[in-house]
């Protein structure tokens, strides 16, 4: 994409060759747009739990920038393996980090160490264009289904939860992409946006659609069953953090709800996600674990201050017990699609299968 002219992905090496990564902090969004940088393996493990980085495929991406700046201290075997345990223990649920940490893992243990640095950083590369390549794919496989979806006017109207665009992945996005291959094809799309409580990955969307310039609006998580009955919306569409092999998906919490109102009015409900999101070994979304988040992600709520910077206030008494599980499950068979770089096939064992023997 491009910010203010200037073509942006969320994560780089720093350049100059530097031992750096560069990222954008996604905490600070969309109050300001601010890069923060990465000297060692615990700044990336930190930034990936707390949030810096988000998103599925791009936890993932940045995971193997994070073994470069590992490898950068220290090539040996066992700096190799601590580094991928540190960065695998970072968030649970999104598969994408696990798959880019088996493929590094696969690259690099067999080198020769002196070789390892280099061989990291050109790897860390690799995944990074892979994933602009595949959130490509899956904007152009998607357009499709959103056409279908649009009303005798032409006009769609789009309902998404979280943030599965640019900012979720290194560009482009999942569920953002056939949106904006629509909205640059001159399609009439706009976007109910969902915001996404506790975290508001829906501030992320809306700063997003807003720069790409594609009209939307941010509604309350709530908001979302009474769209869907009023049919304002024609197509909901979600990315993923993990696919099990049966076709369940898990992605951000309150994603189920939303796929439950859809079916009982009878709107498709389709999911976008890389083949890296697809768990073989899950068989089912119970295998799939849920990520717990800290309590205060409820209790508080952050925002721009009228002071201009940005803070966080309180909602409830500080000790009021939370439940914050980050993310759900929505049954295969409430799911109408799945679209991904390979093609849309349906969530169902046979579908998620297909895309392995091609
Ligand atoms: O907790 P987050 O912000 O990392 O969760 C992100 C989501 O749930 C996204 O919808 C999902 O990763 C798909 S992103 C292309």
């Amino acid at each position: 994409v491009f910010v203010d002219g200037v073509p942006m992905r969320t994560v780089w090496f720093a350049p100059h060759g530097e031992d750096v990564v560069e990222v954008i902090d996604q905490t600070r969004l969309p109050h300001e747009l601010a890069v923060v940088r990465w000297s060692t393996l615990e700044d990336a493990a930190r930034g990936i739990e707390t949030m810096q980085v988000r998103g599925a495929p791009l936890i993932g991406v940045s995971a193997a920038h994070g073994v470069f700046l590992a490898m950068a201290a220290d090539p040996s075997d066992g700096a190799l393996t601590d580094a991928i345990a540190r960065l695998r223990r970072t968030r649970p649920t999104a598969v994408n980090l696990g798959w880019a940490l088996d493929v590094v893992e696969a690259e690099l243990r067999p080198l020769d160490p002196v070789h390892r640095k280099e061989a990291a950083r050109v790897l860390a590369e690799r995944l990074a264009d892979e994933d602009v390549e595949a959130c490509r794919r899956i904007g152009e496989a998607g357009l499709p289904l959103l056409l279908d979806a649009a009303r005798s006017d032409g006009r769609i109207e789009v309902l998404t939860h979280c943030n599965a665009g640019w900012l979720a992945t290194v560009d482009w996005g999942t569920a953002l992409a056939p949106i904006y291959r629509a909205h640059d094809d001159g399609v009439p799309v706009r976007v109910a946006v969902s915001e996404t409580r506790p975290r508001n990955q829906g501030a992320l969307t809306a700063w997003e659609l807003a720069g790409h310039g594609v009209p939307h609006r941010l509604v309350a998580d709530n908001a979302a069953g009474h769209l869907l009955a009023a049919g304002e919306i024609d197509v909901v569409i979600t990315g993923a953090d993990r696919i099990a092999a049966n076709g369940d998906v898990a992605n951000k919490v309150g994603t189920y709800l939303k796929a439950l109102a859809a079916r009982a009015h009878g709107v498709p409900f389709v999911v976008a996600a890389p083949c890296s999101t697809i768990d073989l070994a899950c068989p089912d979304g119970a295998a799939i674990p849920i990520e717990e988040r800290s309590g205060d992600e409820v209790r508080l709520v952050a925002g721009t201050t009228w002071r201009g910077g940005v803070d966080a206030v309180r909602i409830v008494r500080g000790d009021t017990p939370v439940a914050n599980p980050a993310f759900d499950v929505t049954p295969a068979a409430l799911v109408t699609a799945v679209i991904t770089e390979r093609g849309v096939v349906p969530a169902t064992t046979e579908g998620i299968a297909s895309l392995f023997d091609r």
